[in-house]
């Protein structure tokens, strides 16, 4: 049994949002969750539709609705706030939304849950933390990474409005006693991930019949985690971490792009040059690397899913079976990442 029976998941329907969601029906029966989310084009109704109507409510609407937030956090126990425009190459084309949803949103929440003294936590990112230099993979073990105590360096716009919203959480926590927490987790994969982001827009380029496509140089390192870690990271951290505290979430995965990318295409039956090398994001963030040791110590949390490779497949699999799910998305995502010459 636990503390919070009824659980308001913001962007509940988004990617990590709605595994989140799947992670609570699944494993904790005392649960009902109601999801708030605005269905932008990053979510699709269809990822919460095979579960049961008396465990997970969805409310379609906006997290910068501060009628709508102050009446659905009246009746929680606990907010998780998984609301957010997530895309980096966005960000570059249109700011606005992401300061509007990322800054704003997480402001009427937090307001919300101060008037009710609601347990809040933040679904947060490495990317606050700016990049770290490269360092060859024998290197990466000893090379500094991510802490708690690292300085906020956000490169996109993106990333700084997560950074800003992190911002606001601790300044809640320090000034009106918010019961908050924070997480800042490194890139996730695994299914109902939206096409537009790495490992599925290449699964799902090979499986469409087109070349993968590799920004700049292909050295940008990032430290995969599989989504159902992330999950467990963060029911953990709501329901045994210290309020007030900072978590950093990853799993010690860390890879290259074109290691990623040779890995799907040989998984995908390719030759390993089957793919085209396309503009550089401008900014492009060199390496990401978290020390989970915080969370690990503190919480006993570790990763559980496997490794990379066992996971990437397992992926791949998701996307070869939901053709549907992402079929009629395909080609306008595409053209747009044409425009811009990726
Ligand atoms: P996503 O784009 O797949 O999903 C975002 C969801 O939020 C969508 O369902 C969308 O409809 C909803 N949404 C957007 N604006 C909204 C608004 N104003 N009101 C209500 N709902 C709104 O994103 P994701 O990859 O699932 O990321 C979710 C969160 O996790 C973000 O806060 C992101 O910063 C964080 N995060 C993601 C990763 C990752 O690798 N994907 C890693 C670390 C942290
Ligand atoms: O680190 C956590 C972050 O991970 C989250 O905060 C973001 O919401 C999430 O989108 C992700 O950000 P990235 O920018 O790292 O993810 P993306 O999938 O966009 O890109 C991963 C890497 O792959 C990055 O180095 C850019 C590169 N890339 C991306 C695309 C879409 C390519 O080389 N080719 C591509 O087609």
């Amino acid at each position: 049994t636990t503390q919070f029976k009824e659980i308001l998941v913001t962007g509940g329907v988004g990617f990590v949002g709605a595994n989140f969601v799947h992670y609570l029906v699944a494993t904790q029966p005392d649960v009902h969750v109601t999801v708030l989310d605005k269905l932008t084009y990053a979510g699709h109704r269809a990822n919460l539709a095979d579960l049961p109507a008396a465990r997970v409510r969805l409310v379609v609407g906006d997290i910068c609705d501060a009628v709508l937030v102050d009446q659905l956090v009246a009746g929680a126990d606990a907010v998780v706030n998984y609301a957010a425009e997530s895309h980096n190459d966005r960000s570059l084309l249109a700011p606005a939304p992401f300061i509007k949803t990322n800054v704003e949103g997480t402001y009427t929440l937090l307001e919300a849950c101060r008037k009710y003294q609601v347990r809040f936590h933040q679904i947060s990112t490495d990317e606050v933390y700016g990049d770290l230099p490269l360092v060859t993979a024998a290197e990466q073990k000893t090379a500094p990474k991510f802490t708690p105590e690292s300085p906020y360096r956000p490169s996109s716009p993106y990333a700084a409005s997560k950074a800003s919203a992190d911002l606001l959480v601790q300044s809640w926590v320090h000034s009106f006693g918010l019961p908050a927490t924070i997480s800042n987790c490194s890139n996730n994969f695994g299914p109902y991930q939206h096409i537009e982001k790495f490992i599925p827009r290449q699964v799902t380029n090979i499986l469409a019949g087109r070349r993968p496509k590799l920004y700049g140089s292909g050295r940008n390192v990032r430290d995969w985690i599989a989504t159902s870690d992330h999950s467990r990271a963060v029911w953990t951290i709501l329901t045994q971490g210290r309020l007030g505290q900072v978590y950093l979430i990853g799993a010690n995965q860390e890879l290259d792009n074109l290691t990623v990318l040779r890995m799907i295409l040989r998984e995908m039956g390719q030759p390993e040059d089957a793919f085209d090398w396309v503009a550089d994001r401008p900014g492009h963030d060199r390496r990401y690397a978290i020390d989970a040791t915080k969370l690990q110590q503190e919480l006993g949390w570790r990763p559980l899913a496997g490794d990379f490779a066992s996971n990437l497949r397992t992926t791949i699999a998701w996307y070869q079976d939901h053709q549907d799910w992402w079929h009629n998305q395909k080609a306008a995502v595409e053209a747009a990442y044409a425009r811009q010459g990726q």
